[in-house]
Protein backbone atom coordinates (compact mmCIF):
# COMPACT_ATOMS: atom_id res chain seq x y z
CA UNK A 1 0.00 0.00 0.00
CA UNK A 2 1.83 3.04 -0.90
CA UNK A 3 2.58 5.87 1.78
CA UNK A 4 2.61 8.67 0.56
CA UNK A 5 2.17 9.45 -2.97
CA UNK A 6 3.64 13.53 -2.92
CA UNK A 7 6.87 12.60 -4.56
CA UNK A 8 8.82 15.65 -5.22
CA UNK A 9 10.48 15.69 -8.26
CA UNK A 10 9.55 12.53 -9.48
CA UNK A 11 9.37 13.77 -12.73
CA UNK A 12 13.18 14.77 -12.77
CA UNK A 13 14.08 11.53 -11.47
CA UNK A 14 15.70 9.17 -14.53
CA UNK A 15 13.52 5.90 -15.26
CA UNK A 16 15.25 3.30 -13.48
CA UNK A 17 14.88 5.65 -10.36
CA UNK A 18 11.30 6.69 -11.06
CA UNK A 19 10.49 2.44 -11.00
CA UNK A 20 12.56 1.75 -8.14
CA UNK A 21 10.52 4.61 -6.26
CA UNK A 22 7.08 3.42 -7.23
CA UNK A 23 8.07 -0.41 -6.73
CA UNK A 24 9.39 0.83 -3.23
CA UNK A 25 6.21 2.69 -2.47
CA UNK A 26 3.87 0.14 -3.72
CA UNK A 27 5.29 -2.98 -2.02
CA UNK A 28 6.28 -4.86 -5.58
CA UNK A 29 8.47 -7.52 -5.45
CA UNK A 30 12.24 -8.25 -6.86
CA UNK A 31 10.05 -9.82 -9.73
CA UNK A 32 7.25 -7.25 -10.19
CA UNK A 33 9.83 -4.47 -10.65
CA UNK A 34 12.24 -5.82 -13.06
CA UNK A 35 9.22 -6.68 -15.00
CA UNK A 36 7.80 -3.09 -14.56
CA UNK A 37 11.08 -1.66 -15.39
CA UNK A 38 11.99 -4.38 -18.15
CA UNK A 39 8.59 -3.12 -19.44
CA UNK A 40 8.45 -7.10 -19.46
CA UNK A 41 4.28 -6.96 -20.33
CA UNK A 42 2.34 -8.52 -22.59
CA UNK A 43 4.15 -11.36 -24.85
CA UNK A 44 3.20 -13.30 -27.96
CA UNK A 45 2.01 -16.26 -26.50
CA UNK A 46 -0.26 -14.35 -24.43
CA UNK A 47 -1.46 -12.28 -26.41
CA UNK A 48 -2.85 -14.97 -28.86
CA UNK A 49 -4.63 -16.18 -26.12
CA UNK A 50 -6.67 -12.84 -25.78
CA UNK A 51 -7.58 -12.41 -29.44
CA UNK A 52 -7.71 -13.91 -33.34
CA UNK A 53 -5.07 -13.30 -36.16
CA UNK A 54 -2.76 -12.08 -33.39
CA UNK A 55 0.86 -11.11 -35.80
CA UNK A 56 2.31 -8.58 -32.92
CA UNK A 57 1.86 -6.46 -30.07
CA UNK A 58 1.06 -2.80 -29.85
CA UNK A 59 2.55 -1.23 -27.14
CA UNK A 60 1.80 2.35 -24.93
CA UNK A 61 3.64 4.21 -22.70
CA UNK A 62 2.60 3.95 -19.15
CA UNK A 63 3.06 6.81 -16.93
CA UNK A 64 2.42 7.61 -12.99
CA UNK A 65 0.42 10.08 -11.85
CA UNK A 66 1.38 11.30 -8.26
CA UNK A 67 -0.13 13.15 -5.50
CA UNK A 68 -3.69 11.64 -5.25
CA UNK A 69 -5.40 11.14 -2.19
CA UNK A 70 -8.62 9.46 -2.81
CA UNK A 71 -11.01 8.99 0.49
CA UNK A 72 -7.98 9.49 2.41
CA UNK A 73 -5.56 6.96 1.26
CA UNK A 74 -2.56 8.21 -0.77
CA UNK A 75 -2.32 6.42 -4.26
CA UNK A 76 -0.15 5.91 -7.25
CA UNK A 77 -2.28 6.03 -10.53
CA UNK A 78 -0.81 4.11 -13.58
CA UNK A 79 -2.10 5.82 -16.86
CA UNK A 80 -1.64 3.66 -20.18
CA UNK A 81 -1.46 6.69 -22.43
CA UNK A 82 -0.21 8.16 -25.94
CA UNK A 83 -0.75 11.92 -25.53
CA UNK A 84 1.36 13.82 -23.64
CA UNK A 85 0.48 16.70 -20.43
CA UNK A 86 -2.42 14.28 -19.71
CA UNK A 87 -0.31 12.53 -16.25
CA UNK A 88 1.26 15.61 -15.83
CA UNK A 89 -1.71 17.23 -15.43
CA UNK A 90 -3.63 15.17 -13.20
CA UNK A 91 -0.76 15.26 -10.86
CA UNK A 92 -0.30 18.54 -10.87
CA UNK A 93 -4.28 19.22 -10.27
CA UNK A 94 -4.48 16.04 -7.80
CA UNK A 95 -0.99 18.24 -5.96
CA UNK A 96 -4.04 21.14 -5.49
CA UNK A 97 -6.68 19.19 -4.44
CA UNK A 98 -4.47 17.56 -1.72
CA UNK A 99 -4.51 20.83 -0.40
CA UNK A 100 -7.78 20.80 0.12
CA UNK A 101 -8.18 17.37 1.59
CA UNK A 102 -7.88 15.08 -1.71
CA UNK A 103 -10.70 14.15 -3.63
CA UNK A 104 -13.70 12.19 -2.08
CA UNK A 105 -15.33 9.23 -3.57
CA UNK A 106 -18.44 6.77 -3.49
CA UNK A 107 -19.89 4.03 -6.00
CA UNK A 108 -22.89 2.33 -5.84
CA UNK A 109 -22.94 -1.25 -5.79
CA UNK A 110 -22.19 -3.46 -8.80
CA UNK A 111 -25.10 -3.71 -10.66
CA UNK A 112 -25.34 -4.29 -14.33
CA UNK A 113 -28.23 -4.23 -16.96
CA UNK A 114 -29.25 -6.93 -18.91
CA UNK A 115 -31.71 -6.59 -21.90
CA UNK A 116 -33.67 -9.60 -23.54
CA UNK A 117 -35.75 -7.88 -26.21
CA UNK A 118 -39.34 -9.67 -26.75
CA UNK A 119 -41.07 -9.34 -30.07
CA UNK A 120 -44.69 -10.45 -31.82
CA UNK A 121 -46.33 -9.72 -28.57
CA UNK A 122 -50.41 -9.92 -29.40
CA UNK A 123 -50.59 -7.60 -26.04
CA UNK A 124 -46.84 -6.68 -24.96
CA UNK A 125 -48.93 -4.65 -21.16
CA UNK A 126 -50.14 -8.39 -19.93
CA UNK A 127 -47.02 -9.95 -21.01
CA UNK A 128 -44.96 -7.46 -19.11
CA UNK A 129 -47.38 -8.65 -16.03
CA UNK A 130 -46.36 -11.70 -16.18
CA UNK A 131 -42.92 -11.63 -16.60
CA UNK A 132 -43.32 -9.20 -13.24
CA UNK A 133 -45.39 -11.74 -11.71
CA UNK A 134 -42.85 -14.42 -12.26
CA UNK A 135 -39.78 -12.26 -10.92
CA UNK A 136 -38.78 -14.75 -8.31
CA UNK A 137 -38.45 -17.82 -10.57
CA UNK A 138 -37.09 -15.54 -13.38
CA UNK A 139 -34.15 -14.43 -10.76
CA UNK A 140 -33.43 -17.82 -9.76
CA UNK A 141 -32.75 -19.02 -12.90
CA UNK A 142 -30.62 -16.27 -13.67
CA UNK A 143 -28.59 -17.30 -10.39
CA UNK A 144 -28.21 -20.75 -11.23
CA UNK A 145 -25.99 -19.37 -14.28
CA UNK A 146 -23.03 -17.78 -12.01
CA UNK A 147 -23.11 -19.69 -8.26
CA UNK A 148 -19.52 -18.20 -8.31
CA UNK A 149 -21.13 -14.96 -7.81
CA UNK A 150 -23.60 -15.45 -5.77
CA UNK A 151 -21.40 -17.06 -3.38
CA UNK A 152 -19.16 -13.86 -3.18
CA UNK A 153 -22.89 -12.41 -2.76
CA UNK A 154 -23.39 -11.25 -5.75
CA UNK A 155 -26.19 -12.57 -8.21
CA UNK A 156 -29.66 -11.72 -9.98
CA UNK A 157 -30.99 -8.53 -7.84
CA UNK A 158 -34.43 -7.56 -9.91
CA UNK A 159 -36.36 -6.90 -13.23
CA UNK A 160 -37.85 -4.79 -14.88
CA UNK A 161 -40.08 -4.78 -17.85
CA UNK A 162 -40.36 -1.97 -20.32
CA UNK A 163 -43.29 -1.61 -23.32
CA UNK A 164 -41.28 0.07 -26.27
CA UNK A 165 -44.64 1.23 -28.01
CA UNK A 166 -43.11 3.16 -31.06
CA UNK A 167 -40.02 1.49 -32.77
CA UNK A 168 -39.19 0.90 -36.09
CA UNK A 169 -40.23 -2.99 -36.33
CA UNK A 170 -43.40 -1.87 -34.24
CA UNK A 171 -44.28 -2.32 -30.39
CA UNK A 172 -41.75 -4.30 -28.53
CA UNK A 173 -41.10 -6.00 -24.94
CA UNK A 174 -37.89 -5.28 -23.09
CA UNK A 175 -36.43 -7.16 -19.87
CA UNK A 176 -34.22 -5.72 -17.62
CA UNK A 177 -31.82 -8.16 -15.27
CA UNK A 178 -30.31 -6.28 -12.46
CA UNK A 179 -27.38 -8.58 -12.38
CA UNK A 180 -25.02 -7.46 -9.22
CA UNK A 181 -21.43 -9.02 -10.76
CA UNK A 182 -19.51 -8.01 -7.69
CA UNK A 183 -15.38 -7.23 -8.73
CA UNK A 184 -16.21 -8.63 -12.49
CA UNK A 185 -17.27 -5.74 -15.18
CA UNK A 186 -20.09 -8.23 -15.76
CA UNK A 187 -20.38 -8.43 -19.44
CA UNK A 188 -19.73 -12.55 -19.67
CA UNK A 189 -21.92 -12.59 -16.33
CA UNK A 190 -24.69 -11.23 -17.72
CA UNK A 191 -25.06 -12.32 -21.49
CA UNK A 192 -24.83 -15.57 -19.87
CA UNK A 193 -28.12 -15.17 -17.88
CA UNK A 194 -29.67 -13.40 -20.20
CA UNK A 195 -29.35 -15.96 -22.81
CA UNK A 196 -30.67 -18.56 -19.95
CA UNK A 197 -33.60 -16.79 -19.01
CA UNK A 198 -34.64 -16.18 -22.91
CA UNK A 199 -36.46 -19.86 -23.73
CA UNK A 200 -38.38 -19.08 -20.04
CA UNK A 201 -39.11 -15.52 -20.83
CA UNK A 202 -40.61 -17.17 -24.67
CA UNK A 203 -42.95 -19.47 -22.55
CA UNK A 204 -44.36 -16.61 -20.09
CA UNK A 205 -45.03 -14.37 -22.43
CA UNK A 206 -45.58 -15.83 -25.54
CA UNK A 207 -43.07 -13.81 -27.53
CA UNK A 208 -40.18 -14.16 -29.42
CA UNK A 209 -36.91 -13.38 -28.03
CA UNK A 210 -34.23 -11.87 -30.37
CA UNK A 211 -31.18 -9.99 -28.36
CA UNK A 212 -29.96 -11.22 -24.73
CA UNK A 213 -26.87 -8.64 -24.26
CA UNK A 214 -25.78 -6.38 -20.79
CA UNK A 215 -26.53 -2.62 -21.74
CA UNK A 216 -23.43 -0.20 -21.73
CA UNK A 217 -25.30 2.44 -20.00
CA UNK A 218 -24.84 0.95 -16.47
CA UNK A 219 -26.43 3.76 -14.86
CA UNK A 220 -26.80 1.61 -11.57
CA UNK A 221 -23.25 1.42 -11.40
CA UNK A 222 -22.56 5.16 -11.11
CA UNK A 223 -19.09 6.70 -9.21
CA UNK A 224 -19.18 9.61 -8.04
CA UNK A 225 -15.98 12.32 -7.13
CA UNK A 226 -15.35 15.72 -5.29
CA UNK A 227 -12.54 17.80 -4.25
CA UNK A 228 -12.48 21.10 -3.54
CA UNK A 229 -9.40 23.57 -4.09
CA UNK A 230 -8.51 26.19 -1.84
CA UNK A 231 -8.64 29.90 -3.70
CA UNK A 232 -5.09 30.57 -2.96
CA UNK A 233 -3.75 27.27 -4.59
CA UNK A 234 -5.65 27.89 -8.08
CA UNK A 235 -3.51 31.55 -8.58
CA UNK A 236 -0.17 31.72 -10.76
CA UNK A 237 1.90 34.38 -12.99
CA UNK A 238 -1.31 37.07 -13.71
CA UNK A 239 -4.02 35.20 -12.75
CA UNK A 240 -5.21 35.58 -9.39
CA UNK A 241 -6.86 32.17 -7.60
CA UNK A 242 -10.74 33.87 -7.69
CA UNK A 243 -10.11 34.89 -11.86
CA UNK A 244 -8.99 31.44 -12.15
CA UNK A 245 -12.00 29.57 -9.96
CA UNK A 246 -14.48 32.17 -12.18
CA UNK A 247 -13.12 31.45 -15.15
CA UNK A 248 -13.59 27.36 -14.79
CA UNK A 249 -17.20 27.79 -13.33
CA UNK A 250 -17.35 30.29 -16.97
CA UNK A 251 -15.75 27.05 -18.43
CA UNK A 252 -17.61 24.41 -17.07
CA UNK A 253 -20.84 26.55 -17.72
CA UNK A 254 -20.26 26.77 -21.47
CA UNK A 255 -20.23 23.07 -21.09
CA UNK A 256 -23.01 22.53 -19.66
CA UNK A 257 -24.75 24.52 -21.80
CA UNK A 258 -23.64 23.59 -25.36
CA UNK A 259 -23.09 19.66 -26.38
CA UNK A 260 -20.63 20.76 -28.84
CA UNK A 261 -18.70 22.25 -25.95
CA UNK A 262 -19.38 19.20 -23.71
CA UNK A 263 -18.24 16.57 -26.14
CA UNK A 264 -15.05 18.30 -25.81
CA UNK A 265 -15.04 18.88 -21.87
CA UNK A 266 -15.93 15.40 -21.83
CA UNK A 267 -13.33 14.29 -23.94
CA UNK A 268 -10.72 15.56 -21.52
CA UNK A 269 -12.23 14.10 -18.38
CA UNK A 270 -12.03 10.51 -20.53
CA UNK A 271 -8.48 11.30 -21.00
CA UNK A 272 -7.90 10.17 -17.48
CA UNK A 273 -10.53 7.84 -17.22
CA UNK A 274 -9.21 5.78 -19.95
CA UNK A 275 -5.61 6.08 -19.34
CA UNK A 276 -6.75 3.87 -16.02
CA UNK A 277 -8.78 1.72 -17.19
CA UNK A 278 -6.67 0.70 -19.98
CA UNK A 279 -3.76 0.67 -17.40
CA UNK A 280 -5.82 -2.03 -15.66
CA UNK A 281 -6.72 -4.16 -18.76
CA UNK A 282 -10.62 -3.04 -18.83
CA UNK A 283 -13.05 -2.79 -21.49
CA UNK A 284 -12.62 1.45 -22.25
CA UNK A 285 -14.82 1.37 -25.36
CA UNK A 286 -17.56 0.34 -22.89
CA UNK A 287 -16.90 3.01 -20.36
CA UNK A 288 -16.44 5.33 -23.20
CA UNK A 289 -20.63 4.46 -24.77
CA UNK A 290 -21.63 4.62 -20.71
CA UNK A 291 -20.07 8.01 -20.39
CA UNK A 292 -21.75 9.50 -23.05
CA UNK A 293 -24.59 7.78 -22.94
CA UNK A 294 -25.20 9.21 -19.42
CA UNK A 295 -24.11 12.45 -20.57
CA UNK A 296 -26.94 12.38 -22.75
CA UNK A 297 -29.47 10.66 -20.41
CA UNK A 298 -31.58 13.93 -20.32
CA UNK A 299 -31.94 13.96 -23.98
CA UNK A 300 -29.65 16.47 -24.57
CA UNK A 301 -25.63 16.03 -24.30
CA UNK A 302 -24.74 17.54 -21.59
CA UNK A 303 -20.96 17.83 -19.29
CA UNK A 304 -20.70 14.68 -17.02
CA UNK A 305 -18.86 17.30 -13.99
CA UNK A 306 -19.96 20.23 -12.63
CA UNK A 307 -17.97 23.39 -11.00
CA UNK A 308 -19.30 26.45 -8.15
CA UNK A 309 -17.55 28.59 -5.92
CA UNK A 310 -18.32 27.43 -2.41
CA UNK A 311 -19.11 29.18 0.70
CA UNK A 312 -16.07 29.75 1.83
CA UNK A 313 -14.56 30.59 -1.96
CA UNK A 314 -12.92 27.68 -2.73
CA UNK A 315 -13.27 25.79 -5.67
CA UNK A 316 -15.56 22.77 -5.65
CA UNK A 317 -15.93 20.19 -8.35
CA UNK A 318 -18.52 17.12 -8.40
CA UNK A 319 -18.26 14.44 -11.48
CA UNK A 320 -20.83 11.29 -11.95
CA UNK A 321 -20.39 9.13 -14.75
CA UNK A 322 -21.63 5.44 -14.95
CA UNK A 323 -18.18 2.58 -14.48
CA UNK A 324 -18.13 -0.81 -14.67
CA UNK A 325 -15.05 -1.67 -14.46
CA UNK A 326 -13.75 -5.39 -13.19
CA UNK A 327 -10.40 -6.43 -11.20
CA UNK A 328 -11.08 -10.37 -12.03
CA UNK A 329 -12.10 -11.96 -15.29
CA UNK A 330 -10.64 -10.37 -18.88
CA UNK A 331 -7.60 -8.65 -19.67
CA UNK A 332 -7.50 -7.17 -16.19
CA UNK A 333 -6.19 -11.15 -14.85
CA UNK A 334 -4.18 -11.74 -18.15
CA UNK A 335 -2.04 -9.21 -18.55
CA UNK A 336 0.92 -8.46 -16.98
CA UNK A 337 1.24 -5.54 -16.86
CA UNK A 338 -2.41 -4.45 -15.62
CA UNK A 339 -1.69 -6.87 -12.59
CA UNK A 340 0.91 -4.71 -12.10
CA UNK A 341 -1.23 -1.31 -12.22
CA UNK A 342 -3.66 -2.66 -9.76
CA UNK A 343 -0.93 -4.18 -7.61
CA UNK A 344 0.59 -0.38 -7.95
CA UNK A 345 -3.30 1.15 -6.89
CA UNK A 346 -3.58 -1.15 -3.78
CA UNK A 347 -6.71 -1.75 -5.19
CA UNK A 348 -8.57 -5.36 -3.68
CA UNK A 349 -12.52 -4.45 -4.89
CA UNK A 350 -13.34 -3.03 -7.85
CA UNK A 351 -15.45 -0.21 -5.96
CA UNK A 352 -11.93 0.92 -4.80
CA UNK A 353 -11.09 0.97 -8.50
CA UNK A 354 -13.98 3.18 -9.50
CA UNK A 355 -13.75 5.34 -6.95
CA UNK A 356 -9.82 6.44 -8.11
CA UNK A 357 -10.66 6.35 -11.80
CA UNK A 358 -13.80 8.83 -11.06
CA UNK A 359 -11.09 11.25 -8.78
CA UNK A 360 -8.67 10.94 -11.98
CA UNK A 361 -11.34 12.15 -14.29
CA UNK A 362 -12.37 15.09 -12.34
CA UNK A 363 -8.24 15.78 -11.77
CA UNK A 364 -8.12 15.44 -15.68
CA UNK A 365 -11.03 17.90 -16.25
CA UNK A 366 -9.99 20.35 -13.80
CA UNK A 367 -6.31 20.46 -15.62
CA UNK A 368 -8.28 21.45 -18.74
CA UNK A 369 -10.51 23.96 -17.70
CA UNK A 370 -7.61 25.82 -15.65
CA UNK A 371 -5.44 25.99 -18.78
CA UNK A 372 -8.18 26.84 -21.06
CA UNK A 373 -9.59 29.16 -18.48
CA UNK A 374 -6.10 31.36 -18.53
CA UNK A 375 -3.09 31.04 -20.79
CA UNK A 376 -4.74 28.36 -23.01
CA UNK A 377 -3.96 24.89 -23.16
CA UNK A 378 -0.94 25.04 -26.30
CA UNK A 379 1.75 26.80 -23.71
CA UNK A 380 1.86 23.82 -21.68
CA UNK A 381 0.78 20.91 -24.03
CA UNK A 382 3.10 22.38 -26.61
CA UNK A 383 6.06 21.87 -24.42
CA UNK A 384 5.38 18.01 -24.10
CA UNK A 385 4.63 17.42 -27.27
CA UNK A 386 7.43 19.21 -28.68
CA UNK A 387 9.11 16.30 -27.76
CA UNK A 388 7.09 13.77 -30.04
CA UNK A 389 7.58 15.92 -32.86
CA UNK A 390 11.35 16.36 -32.31
CA UNK A 391 11.53 12.87 -32.69
CA UNK A 392 8.93 12.55 -35.34
CA UNK A 393 11.58 14.49 -37.28
CA UNK A 394 14.34 12.26 -36.36
CA UNK A 395 16.09 13.38 -33.26
CA UNK A 396 17.72 10.54 -31.21
CA UNK A 397 18.94 10.25 -27.66
CA UNK A 398 20.94 13.37 -26.61
CA UNK A 399 19.33 15.16 -29.79
CA UNK A 400 16.07 15.36 -28.48
CA UNK A 401 16.61 17.82 -25.81
CA UNK A 402 18.26 20.49 -27.35
CA UNK A 403 15.50 20.43 -30.49
CA UNK A 404 12.91 20.45 -28.30
CA UNK A 405 14.10 23.79 -26.58
CA UNK A 406 15.04 25.55 -29.50
CA UNK A 407 11.73 24.36 -31.28
CA UNK A 408 9.29 25.77 -28.26
CA UNK A 409 12.33 28.93 -27.83
CA UNK A 410 10.89 29.59 -31.45
CA UNK A 411 7.63 28.70 -30.73
CA UNK A 412 7.45 26.57 -34.39
CA UNK A 413 6.54 23.25 -32.82
CA UNK A 414 6.57 21.73 -36.35
CA UNK A 415 8.35 18.94 -37.85
CA UNK A 416 9.54 20.86 -41.14
CA UNK A 417 11.14 23.53 -37.68
CA UNK A 418 12.52 20.41 -35.90
CA UNK A 419 14.31 19.04 -38.94
CA UNK A 420 16.19 22.13 -40.04
CA UNK A 421 17.49 22.26 -36.21
CA UNK A 422 18.35 18.55 -36.04
CA UNK A 423 20.47 19.37 -39.44
CA UNK A 424 22.23 22.21 -37.89
CA UNK A 425 22.69 20.59 -35.23
CA UNK A 426 24.17 17.55 -36.54
CA UNK A 427 25.85 19.85 -38.81
CA UNK A 428 27.47 21.66 -35.79
CA UNK A 429 28.39 18.26 -33.77
CA UNK A 430 30.63 17.08 -37.14
CA UNK A 431 32.98 20.90 -37.58
C1 LIG B 1 -7.51 17.44 -25.12
O1 LIG B 1 -7.12 16.09 -25.22
C2 LIG B 1 -8.58 17.63 -24.05
C3 LIG B 1 -9.15 19.03 -23.94
O2 LIG B 1 -9.64 19.46 -25.21
C4 LIG B 1 -10.28 18.98 -22.94
C5 LIG B 1 -11.11 20.24 -22.85
O3 LIG B 1 -11.17 21.00 -23.83
O4 LIG B 1 -11.73 20.43 -21.79
C6 LIG B 1 -8.10 20.04 -23.54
Amino acid sequence: MTSSSRLPGFYHLPLEERVARVAREAGLTDEETVALHAAIGLDLARAEQMVENVVSLYSLPLGIAVNFVVNGRDVLVPMAIEEPSVVAGASFTAKLARAGGGFRAIVDEPEMIGQIQVLDLADPCSARFDLLAARDELLALADETDPVIVQLGGGARDLKVRVLEHTPAGPMLVLHLIFDCRDAMGANTVNTACEALAARVEEITGGRVLLRILSNLADRRLARARCTIPVDGLGFRDFPGETVARGIVEAWAFAAADPYRAATHNKGIMNGVDAVVVATGNDWRAIEAGAHAYAARSGRYTSLSSWAIDAQGNLAGTLELPLALGIVGGATRVHPTAQLALKVLGVETARELAEIVAAVGLAQNLAALRALATEGIQRGHMRLHARQVAIAAGAEGDEVAPVVQQIVADGTVRVDHAQEILKRLRQGAKA
